[in-house]
């Protein structure tokens, strides 16, 4: 077989394997038996043997084998990943409902009903019909590139069918299905192996592995739920003409979707598939209830990170019952005395619950619990485990009721009620167990990152009055280090190296790590792209925050209730001084807009003079964009030594490649 021959049994090949693998994994009637199936595969693998230059990342045959990853990289998704808000009664629905009417001027809206599934959500993304990268939500703005793990799940589509557009991104939720779930655990057990607690997490851990050899060791499935983003003048309409049009192009599409008139008929859906749930070979935790009508989805917008136009109405949680051993509490790093309950350990859902959050004391008396009672407890989804009610009837009389105390469990200082919050605080701003919960969140991973800081070594540099705040971890003495127990040299070393290099955290990371309540990582990037710095963020009043998206009520006031307590700014100074970034790196050049704003690089091969991190900081400290692979919305390819397959990529989309010189060249002077 001489090349050209070679090239054309190959795309042969490809189609009828790649129509077999849908027949079998998407639409599950395969034509063909598992031994015919593999004589396809198995010459295919040949004929790309002789001839390797023909072999391309989304041939059937590349879906395992891949080399194992150092990391994943990041990936920022364009359209962001949002979240669902939740519906818990017929009620919550309605009113859900009568909001949005009211909204539309229309009484009568349509909406599509679907399963929600309880897995992970990803994101899909396809070039001139060919799948090019996939990602987790990660915190709804970036995720990591899971492309790898992902193209070992047989029922996403590598090549698209049908009428594709150039380019394309799908959302889904990938899960373990729940027959493969106890298949593999039976197998590991039988190989003296532990096993799994449940599908949810386990997919989740799968989808995480480095290596995608592990992946491909576990069935995933994937169901695609919504269109983020294409470049097509197809009007589809509606959501259900949506996912149609998806599942025409080779996408799995849940077979249960339905098209409800009115709430009636959602509650209806809702209602009978609390009761054929085991019928399913995957786990739900509810129904998500989305407006049908595309124009009206546009018009209702999203508010904070939840679209309004789509609800999750939830299942009722799994339930069990255990005993409430003992209340004890925990001081959290804004000073709330945060009671919680220790539970005789028990299984909900196919997770042991040991404890469970008792909220506040008000929490405590509403629920009459006493400790020593019979308590039911619940689990819904991802949601931490709560008590649902005591059992009377099973009291002896030993029980005992729990009382919150009138000082602070860790420095003595008198509680106080807020009004109008159920909460009791400890107001000590140095009070220890404060300081060791912020001392902890500040050093985190999703925080300023100090390795060494958080847990033992953050408790005893507070017990021995090294730390008094969280700015005091800048200003540790080596000397006074090394006199503490179990910190020898090379420790301290260590951990003056990690606080060094932790000044280097961009703003947002600062922001996050203050601990300020309801500022997570995603609306910190968001304030930090909104005022470029953390100075610009003091000085707003709560009416500009309450005029930048995303930013509610809650988020206004906690910030400006934060910036306005003068210990906080004293904090502040004193992180500032000991040179920690507290403005934005992008450059803003005296015309006001930054050198590459929004101009979006990937980078390949080995470069001269900087390594591939440097590089990266480096383009977007002058407001570019990174991302790890060429799409046809990449602007430059910056290209070093040994390119490799991005070069062809990016000729074949007409990307304009660059090299490190042409890209100092065109920063040079700034
Ligand atoms: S739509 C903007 N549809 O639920 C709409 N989500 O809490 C956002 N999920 O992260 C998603 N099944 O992973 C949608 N049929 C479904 C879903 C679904 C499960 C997950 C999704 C998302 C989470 C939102």
């Amino acid at each position: 077989m001489d090349r050209k021959e070679a090239a054309n049994r190959i795309t042969h090949l490809r189609t009828v394997i790649d129509r077999h693998n849908y027949l079998y994994f998407v639409e599950n009637v395969p034509e063909i038996g598992d031994g015919q199936y593999d004589k396809l595969m198995s010459e295919l693998r040949d004929i790309e043997n002789t001839f390797p230059d023909l072999i391309t990342t989304q041939s059937p045959t590349q879906r395992v084998g891949a080399a194992p990853l150092i990391g994943f990289s990041e990936i920022s998704h364009e359209i962001p990943m949002l979240s669902l808000s939740n519906a818990f009664s017929d009620d919550d629905l309605t009113a859900w409902y009568h909001r949005l009417y009211s909204m539309l001027d229309d009484t009568n809206f349509e909406m599509a009903c679907e399963l929600k599934y309880d897995g992970l959500a990803v994101s899909l993304r396809y070039e001139n019909g060919l799948f090019i990268q996939g990602a987790t939500r990660g915190n709804g703005m970036t995720g990591e590139d899971i492309t790898l793990n992902l193209k070992t799940i047989n029922s996403i589509p590598l090549q698209l069918q049908g009428e594709f557009p150039q380019t394309l991104e799908v959302r889904g939720e990938v899960y373990f299905p729940k027959s493969e779930f106890d298949k593999f655990n039976a197998r590991r057990d039988q190989e003296g192996l532990h096993t799994y607690a449940n599908p949810r997490n386990t997919a989740a851990g799968s989808l995480r592995q480095l290596d995608s050899n592990v992946t491909a060791g576990r069935p995933l499935d994937v169901f695609i739920y919504s269109l983020a983003q294409m470049d097509s003048d197809l009007s589809l309409g509606t959501q259900l003409k949506t996912l149609n049009y998806l599942r025409s192009l080779g996408f799995k599409i849940n077979p249960h979707n339905i098209l409800a008139k009115d709430t009636q008929e959602v509650i209806k859906y809702h209602t009978s598939w609390i009761q054929n749930l085991a019928s399913l070979d995957y786990d739900c935790d509810g129904i998500v209830v989305k407006v049908n009508r595309l124009d009206y989805q546009q018009h209702l917008g999203t508010i904070g990170r939840e679209p309004r136009w789509a609800t999750a109405y939830k299942f009722p949680a799994v339930q069990a019952q255990t005993r409430l051993l003992d209340i004890r509490l925990n001081v959290g790093r804004t000073g709330s005395i945060n009671p919680y309950a220790v539970l005789d350990p028990v299984e909900v859902g196919g997770v042991i619950i040991k404890q469970a959050t008792l909220h506040n004391a008000d929490y405590i008396e509403s629920k009459d619990l006493k400790i020593g009672d019979w308590v039911v407890v619940e689990r819904a989804g991802e949601v931490i485990p709560q008590i649902v009610r005591s059992d009377k009837d099973k009291r002896t009389g030993a029980e005992t009721y729990f009382a919150m105390p009138a000082i602070c469990p860790s420095c003595g200082t008198i509680l106080v009620n807020r009004k109008d919050e159920a909460a009791t605080y400890c107001t000590n701003s140095t009070c220890p167990a404060q300081l060791e919960r912020l001392v902890e969140h500040f050093a985190g991973k999703g925080a300023m990152d100090i390795e060494g800081m958080g847990g033992k070594v953050g408790i005893s540099l507070i017990q021995n009055g090294l730390i008094k705040d969280v700015a005091d971890i800048y200003f540790l003495q080596r000397e006074r280090l090394e006199q503490l127990d179990r910190m020898g040299k090379k420790s301290v070393d260590n951990l003056l190296i990690a606080i060094d290099e932790s000044k280097k955290q961009p703003p947002e990371r600062l922001l996050v790590s203050l601990g300020i309540p309801h500022i997570g990582s995603e609306i910190s990037s968001l304030l930090l792209n909104q005022f470029a710095s953390i100075d610009n963020l003091v000085a707003c009043n709560q009416e500009t925050l309450l005029n930048t998206p995303s930013v509610g009520p809650k988020i206004s006031e906690s910030i400006t209730e934060y910036f306005g307590n003068p210990d906080n700014l004293k904090i502040l100074d004193k992180l500032r001084s000991a040179g920690l970034n507290m403005v934005s790196e992008t450059v803003i050049p005296s015309e006001g807009i930054p050198l590459l704003s929004d101009l979006r690089f990937v980078v390949t091969g080995r470069l001269e003079n900087y390594s591939r991190t440097e590089i990266q900081d480096l383009i977007k400290k002058y407001g570019g964009k990174v991302s790890s692979s060429v799409s046809k919305s990449t602007d430059y390819l910056l290209a070093g030594q040994d390119g490799g397959s991005k070069l062809a990529e990016a000729a074949k989309l007409e990307v304009q490649i660059i090299s490190e010189h042409d890209f100092e060249t065109m920063v040079a002077g700034n």
